[in-house]
């Protein structure tokens, strides 16, 4: 059956204590947004809508930024989820199917569960979870006879219904044909004056509709609401991960002090040092090892290549197989082809590193003047002395080399030897007259002040 989302993000987050609208906070690398957006590509909705509200036209280009088809809908006033979802009906307009709902701050609902949910055939399906803690918020699900009848928000729930041990999720699905009618039958007389969405499951009881409920285990629903939420939450996130790599044949000798981002993609047998931090869009082969205390994002690191420690690689930097990195170097959008080496001190940006071309300590690509960035070519065998700036845009061909402490300002041809520097000149003697002089002019020094 098609499937459409409705996932709403205008509340403000206000506990956030934050200019940045909720579910711009990023989780693993990532916005919350995105999570939620991501985890309902599981269903492969026919449209997704976005409700916005606080901080609209940032929530709107995140959103954009993730899935250019996704319909972006502006709710007003924050004057609950009823109304958020009333704002998005328009958009689907002539969907036949069920709809879902998501929230924008609940990052780790997973394909599964979405998926139990687009198969329900009832009309409207609620997400709950079953926990004895007694939480002081949240809907409960009251069932009658084995049924679900409605859902009361705690702030209006009597004591007996704060004891119920099944929670409203807040994720819901219902068919498309029912939605529009059950939405326009809300309203806000409730202990918050606002809009509740959760009121349509009373409602379609009533109407003798079918109404079910489904369960996932409450690590799913977990909502960010604070900043402590979120770090609870990334938490979480991180335990998962580490425990996924270390599951998938990846080494983790300080798996506590490795952190992950949402799409880190390590091969079996890497290796990966303590203190180790991914950014988003990295991937490494099978084989390859990252030593302590790298930071790495958008870049790519094959078979057999050793980084760091103490190594950034930033994004667009690819490195082939059998590449080493060394301490102290930074690499960004460059190619080091097979076998080339960057061992100390170096940094090497918007260039193209030829096969097992060796670039020496304290190496700088200049490619920056000010105004525009500019490209570095070191060919294949490349011997670049340490200590070399290299002004882009430059050229250095095959089996070329540099002098140490060469300032490269002009292409070097293939296997030619490049000399950028002052030539070296030697006073026979000087450096003992000077040393005698010093110590002369010293001891005068001391004795008039003796
Ligand atoms: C909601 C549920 C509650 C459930 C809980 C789980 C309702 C009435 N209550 O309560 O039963 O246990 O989630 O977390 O639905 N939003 C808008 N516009 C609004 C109001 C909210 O877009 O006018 C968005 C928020 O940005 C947020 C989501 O809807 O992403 C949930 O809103 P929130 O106010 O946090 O709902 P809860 O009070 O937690």
């Amino acid at each position: 059956m098609a499937t459409a989302l409705i996932i709403l993000a205008a509340g403000q987050g206000t506990r956030m204590q934050s200019d940045l609208p909720k579910v711009l906070h990023k989780l693993a690398g990532a916005p919350l947004l995105h999570h939620a957006m991501r985890a309902g590509q599981a269903v492969e909705p026919d449209r997704t809508v976005i409700v916005v509200g606080h901080g609209g036209d940032a929530v709107r280009k995140a959103a954009l930024a993730f899935d250019d088809s996704a319909l972006i809908v502006t709710q007003p006033q924050q004057r609950g989820t009823g109304d958020a979802v009333a704002r998005a009906l328009p958009e689907l307009a002539g969907f036949k199917g069920r709809v879902i709902v998501l929230f924008g701050d609940t990052p780790f609902i997973t394909p599964q569960t979405l998926q139990k949910l687009a198969g329900s055939k009832a009309d409207v399906t609620v997400l709950g979870f079953h926990t004895d803690a007694k939480p002081q918020r949240y809907g409960r699900l009251v069932m009658e006879d084995g049924a679900l009848t409605r859902i009361v928000e705690f702030k209006d729930a009597s004591p007996a219904e704060r004891d119920i041990p099944l929670i409203n999720s807040g994720v819901m699905a219902c068919d498309a044909a029912r939605l529009g009618e059950l939405v326009s039958a809300l309203g806000s007389e409730n202990a918050a004056g606002e809009v509740y969405l959760t009121d349509i499951v009373g409602i379609a009881h009533a109407r003798g509709l079918a109404v079910a409920a489904e369960t996932c285990p409450e690590s799913e629903t977990l909502g960010i609401d604070s900043r402590a939420n979120l770090a609870d939450a990334e938490r979480l996130f991180q335990t998962r991960a580490r425990a996924m790599a270390l599951q998938s044949g990846v080494t983790l000798y300080e798996p506590d002090t490795v952190y992950f981002a949402y799409d880190t993609v390590i091969g079996r047998d890497a290796s990966i040092g303590p203190n180790v931090v991914f950014g988003p869009r990295v991937s490494i082969e099978s084989g390859a090892e990252i030593r302590a205390f790298c930071h790495l994002e958008g870049c790519h690191i094959s078979r057999g290549a050793t980084v760091g420690p103490f190594a950034r690689l930033r994004p667009g930097a690819e490195l082939a197989e059998n590449v080493r990195v060394g301490n102290f170097v930074e690499i960004k959008n460059a190619i080091l082809d097979e076998g080339a080496k960057v061992g100390h001190l170096t940094y090497l940006g918007d260039a193209h590193i030829g096969e097992n071309a060796n670039i020496g300590a304290g190496t700088v690509t200049c490619n920056y003047d000010g105004v525009a960035k500019h490209r570095t070519e070191i060919g294949a065998g490349a011997f670049i002395g340490s200590d070399t700036m290299l002004v882009a845009p430059v050229t250095i061909g095959a089996g070329a080399m540099t002098a140490s402490g060469s300032v490269i300002t002009e292409n070097v041809p293939e296997a030619a030897l490049a000399l950028g520097r002052a030539r070296q000149v030697n006073k026979p003697g000087l450096a003992r007259k000077l040393f005698e002089k010093f110590k002369t002019n010293q001891g005068k020094q001391q004795k008039v002040m003796g």
